[in-house]
């Protein structure tokens, strides 16, 4: 099985790069090697490598930026995505890709599944759905991982500006009212390679859209409280405490883009393939966290 990366050097793309060998022999490119907007070096990159299976961890994620810069945004991630449909196709390859649940609006208030009406409220939500359409509109085979939050012990995230704003202030605030939950990257690999194996063994999944987080709901305060908390008992010294950590709302926090206030994604489409259970949210997320924490130890 050839598994050509791309992205690698994104939050997703390390933590892929670590795990996808163990499915069979892996190509990473990162962006300085290979830009997934030019066209002829993804079509070389292709015809030299002979994937089975292109798994993009590519994406313009600067949600607020995407604002100003909405042609980039669907420059990568909507017509560089379009053609590596079009050139997984031609091969007859599989594409593995990774959406968001900024393809909704937030306004429903129960979990979304699959198959519920998209409508985003930002440039980068509207560049991913253009994305995910443009695969979808394509007859190559795909698997599209819709996730949210993602945090991972590479790049920057939620978690690690928390552990190092409460290592800084005594006081934080923190959003309270958007709902849903944080993966972890390893969770999305370990997806990923399920997903794979099962390719590989002629058991393909069936194509298409899958909603991937872990368990439970919860909401940005309660996260960083989770956090701070952990931290405590691994007593790492903090300015902020979890009493510190007080809960606003999303109108108390403006942004260039907006957020949705529900990113709650159900799960029961993915359950349904996995040959594993999909984790608690908190047991997820913590085995993250104590590995940020490490990293902090030894620093
Ligand atoms: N982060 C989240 O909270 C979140 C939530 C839901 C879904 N997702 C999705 O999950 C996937 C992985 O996200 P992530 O958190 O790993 O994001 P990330 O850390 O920002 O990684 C994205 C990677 O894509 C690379 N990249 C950007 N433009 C590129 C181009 N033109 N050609 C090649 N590579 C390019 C970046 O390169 P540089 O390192 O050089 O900048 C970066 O390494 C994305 O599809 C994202 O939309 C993320």
């Amino acid at each position: 099985m050839k598994i050509l990366l791309l992205g690698s050097n994104g939050q997703l793309g390390k933590e892929l790069e670590r795990q996808l060998c163990t499915q069979g022999n892996v190509v990473a490119f990162p962006r300085t090697s290979l830009d997934i907007s030019n066209h002829k070096a993804i079509k070389d990159a292709v015809d030299c490598v002979c994937p089975d299976v292109i798994v993009n961890a590519a994406a313009y994620t600067a949600v607020d930026k995407a604002e100003g810069d909405k042609e980039h945004a669907f420059t990568v991630n909507a017509d560089a995505v379009k053609n590596l449909a079009r050139v997984t196709q031609s091969i007859g390859a599989w594409l593995i890709h990774y959406s968001t649940d900024y393809v909704f609006d937030g306004s429903k208030p129960t979990p979304y599944v699959e198959t519920d009406a998209t409508n985003p409220i930002n440039v980068y939500g509207a560049s991913k759905l253009a994305g995910e359409q443009a695969i979808t509109q394509n007859s190559c085979h795909h698997l599209i991982f819709r996730t949210s939050w993602v945090i991972g012990k590479d790049g920057n995230n939620f978690a690690k500006t928390i552990l190092r704003l409460a290592s800084e202030r005594n006081h934080l605030n923190v959003v309270g009212d958007q709902v849903g939950v944080p993966t972890s990257t390893s969770l999305i690999s370990q997806v990923t390679l399920d997903a794979i194996g099962a390719i590989k063994n002629g058991r393909a999944w069936p194509q298409g859209i899958y909603h991937l987080t872990p368990q439970g709901v919860s909401n940005w305060h309660e996260v960083a409280q989770t956090l701070v908390g952990f931290a405590e008992q691994r007593a790492v010294p903090m300015a902020a405490s979890v009493k510190d950590i007080c809960a606003i709302t999303t109108a108390e926090y403006p942004t260039a883009a907006k957020r949705p206030l529900n990113s709650q994604l159900d799960t029961h489409k993915l359950r349904s393939q996995l040959s594993f259970d999909l984790p608690h949210w908190k047991d997820d997320f913590l085995a993250v966290a104590s590995d940020m924490i490490k990293e902090l130890e030894t620093v």
